[in-house]
């Protein structure tokens, strides 16, 4: 695992522990990019700030750079009532891939943020499959029947337990390459 990803995952654990958390604004830009800030201030230079570059990934091409603010505008005042809602949200807000790398950390935290406060429940990330979440998220431009499918299957109530939280963060690192197992990988 990369150095520079083992100090996000600190940042990471810091923002719940510290309760920072709570300052941070649920489903909307302003609040993706605190949460992109915390995670990456001082390893990355563009900590916090939209990409100015496009990019792509797996052939697919995320939003153009250049009308990022103008979808970002329209994506948070998507509604947040139904789980199908939040989900379409967080489809639309992962083609907008706002910043040059940590979308899909920084995202998953926000996406539980909404789920916390509107359904009162979160992912219970520790249990959902590394190779079956990247095929969805691949596929979700398409179609968000399988992100759905696969996230609803693995929610759950217990939005204060920290075992929950933190062994959810570990697995949201490990999407990326982490492996605590493997920790000089
Ligand atoms: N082909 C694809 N099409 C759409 N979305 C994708 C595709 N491949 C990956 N994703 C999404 O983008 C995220 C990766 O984006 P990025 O590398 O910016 O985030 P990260 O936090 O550095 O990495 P990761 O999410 O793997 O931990 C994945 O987690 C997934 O949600
Ligand atoms: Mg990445």
């Amino acid at each position: 695992m990369k150095n520079i990803d083992k100090r996000s995952l600190e940042k990471a654990y810091r923002l719940f522990e510290t309760g920072d958390i709570d300052q941070i604004e649920i489903g909307t830009t302003k609040g993706l990019l605190q949460i992109h800030k915390y995670l990456f201030d001082s390893l990355y230079d563009f900590a916090g700030q939209l990409r100015q570059k496009n990019i792509s990934k797996g052939g697919f091409r995320f939003a153009n750079s250049l009308y990022l603010k103008e979808i970002l505008e329209k994506i948070e005042q998507m509604p947040e009532s139904t789980f199908e809602d939040i989900i379409a949200k967080y489809v639309e807000m992962n083609i907008a891939h706002p910043f040059l790398e940590g979308n899909g950390r920084s995202l998953r935290i926000w996406l539980d943020m909404i789920l916390k406060t509107r359904l009162k429940y979160v992912v219970n990330w520790q249990f959902v499959d590394k190779i079956f979440y990247l095929q969805a998220m691949e596929r979700s431009p398409v179609n968000d029947l399988e992100i759905r499918t696969l996230l609803s299957a693995n929610l759950t109530s217990e939005i204060d337990n920290r075992e929950v939280i933190f062994k959810g963060i570990e697995q949201s690192y490990y999407y990326e390459g982490y492996d605590k197992e493997n920790q000089d990988e």
